[in-house]
């Protein structure tokens, strides 16, 4: 490896060389394949989250990177692709995030458990949000429950994490009941890990998804309830617009979407309407 020491910041001392002219082109470059908005300011968060591939990749500078980034074709080209997609998602998560979503999913699920219900989780990161999803549908419905998952997310690295359904003991957001009912416990090199119980673990279909896809019939038969959380904030309006006519094709008439605490598309109107605490009734 042969990195260059350069000064790309006041009194910085990095690796790589990262100007301003590079970090516009990774905004475009991440705005086109994902759609996330990257503000000015995450010029440090983009050094630090991409300097990893340009080390893994012997380049040694960001503009070096880029060109062949560009340049390359075939499957290493795609790899590398997904791999600086993954590098600048953020994957912010926790079980039963945001509650009072899951009481509402209660009496969503109840409401509707007459006929079987498909359920999508996109943007899942790492799982605790499906799983959480599952685990409500079981207490609420039973083990039995006509309930099938899909979950998804554009990060093939999170995504991974979720599959595997093994977690940390003193997860976020558990309770001691839930893990006990929900999770088998690790022993000797596995102590302070849990895993999702295959029970769960059925119910739950994983599969790579882009909300940018132009494809979302590749998803199936329209869904009954939608999470799609704390995703749309990392889009623009326009590409927020784009997300909520694919999510509007993809639910049932009457299907939920329900959203992250800080989303709002009331504005949407011809889409969807209100429904309770970010939680959205497809019109
Ligand atoms: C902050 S996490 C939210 C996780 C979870 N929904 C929650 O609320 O706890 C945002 C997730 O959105 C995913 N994401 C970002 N852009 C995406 C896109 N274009 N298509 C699908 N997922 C995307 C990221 O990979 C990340 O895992």
């Amino acid at each position: 490896m042969n990195a260059v020491t350069t000064t790309a910041g006041p009194g910085a001392e990095q690796e790589f060389a990262l100007s301003a002219a590079d970090f516009t082109r990774i905004r475009e470059l991440i705005y086109q394949r994902a759609g996330i908005s990257l503000h000015e300011g995450k010029q440090a968060m983009v050094y630090s989250r991409l300097s990893r591939r340009l080390r893994e990749t012997g380049r040694t500078s960001f503009s070096q990177y880029l060109q062949w980034l560009e340049q390359a074709r075939g499957a290493d080209a795609e790899a590398e692709w997904q791999q600086f997609v993954n590098c600048l998602t953020t994957n912010l998560t926790a079980f039963f995030r945001e509650p009072h979503h899951f009481e509402a999913l209660q009496l969503d699920l109840r409401a509707r458990a007459a006929r079987p219900l498909r359920l999508w989780c996109n943007a899942a990161s790492t799982g605790e949000e499906p799983y959480s999803l599952a685990m409500t549908a079981v207490e609420t419905l039973g083990a039995s429950a006509q309930v099938k998952l899909v979950c998804s997310d554009i990060d093939t690295k999170v995504l991974a994490t979720a599959e595997r359904g093994v977690y940390a003991t003193d997860a976020r957001g558990l309770s001691p009941e839930r893990l006990k009912r929900h999770f088998l416990r690790g022993s000797g090199a596995n102590a302070g890990f849990m895993r999702v119980k295959p029970e769960l673990a059925r119910m739950i279909e994983f599969r790579p998804f882009n909300l940018m896809s132009a494809s979302w019939s590749a998803l199936g038969e329209p869904f009954d309830l939608v999470f799609c959380r704390n995703v749309m904030i990392y889009f623009d309006n326009a590409t927020q617009r784009k997300v909520l006519e694919g999510m509007h094709r993809a639910l049932k008439p009457g299907g939920l979407m329900y959203v992250g605490h800080s989303e709002n598309f009331t504005d949407a109107r011809d889409l969807f309407r209100l429904r309770g605490k970010t939680i959205y009734e497809r019109v």
